[in-house]
């Protein structure tokens, strides 16, 4: 099963991206996990702007989503709610079809953060009809380099932790 994971920073050494991409190597081979971590390049949504043809950021991510059988997103806490990049990702996405059946679920890589993983949860139960806010992983990452990330999520029961995560996605999906 192929999984898109969003990374809802911006960061080059984001917390959220190096796990992300940690569960991408856990996944190999059972299921492929291609992380997306350029919500940057995605331009400032505007309902004009859906009018004519897409952005090209816009369209890959569109693509990329409808080419996965679930999403797995992970973002930072910004000033206690969703980071702009990922809430302006939604938005592009919100009129469109890629998202509505989509099976959703969380990864979490700080101790913190709960004001927005509750708004998060409002947002994805809003714009899709199978998200899944039981199916969810949390790592205490926060300020650990990405090599230190791999490290730590590597060990055997974080890598356990992350293959159960996955199967029961995989389920839900499936
Ligand atoms: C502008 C800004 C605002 C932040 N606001 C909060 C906040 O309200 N609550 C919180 O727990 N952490 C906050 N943080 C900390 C980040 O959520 C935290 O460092 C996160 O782990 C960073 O994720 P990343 O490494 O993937 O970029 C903020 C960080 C930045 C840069």
């Amino acid at each position: 099963m192929r999984f898109l994971a969003i990374s809802g920073s911006a960061r080059g050494v984001s917390t959220n991206t190096a796990m992300l991409s940690a569960v991408s190597a856990i996944a190999r081979p059972d299921h492929e996990v291609i992380v997306f971590s350029r919500l940057s390049e995605l331009p400032v949504f505007s309902p004009d702007a859906e009018k004519g043809s897409l952005p090209q950021p816009v369209r890959i991510l569109a693509e990329l989503i409808a080419d996965s059988s679930g999403l797995i997103v992970s973002s930072p806490e910004y000033v206690r709610s969703v980071p702009g990049g990922l809430k302006n990702a939604i938005d592009w996405l919100v009129s469109r079809e890629e998202l509505i059946g989509k099976p959703i679920a969380l990864m979490h890589a700080s101790h913190r953060g709960e004001d927005m993983l509750a708004q998060l949860r409002l947002i994805l139960s809003t714009v899709s009809d199978r998200f899944t806010p039981e199916v969810f992983l949390n790592f205490n990452l926060m300020k650990l380099a990405p090599e230190e990330i791999s490290q730590e999520l590597m060990k055997v029961p974080n890598r356990e932790k992350i293959s159960a995560f996955l199967r029961t996605f995989a389920n839900h999906c499936a």
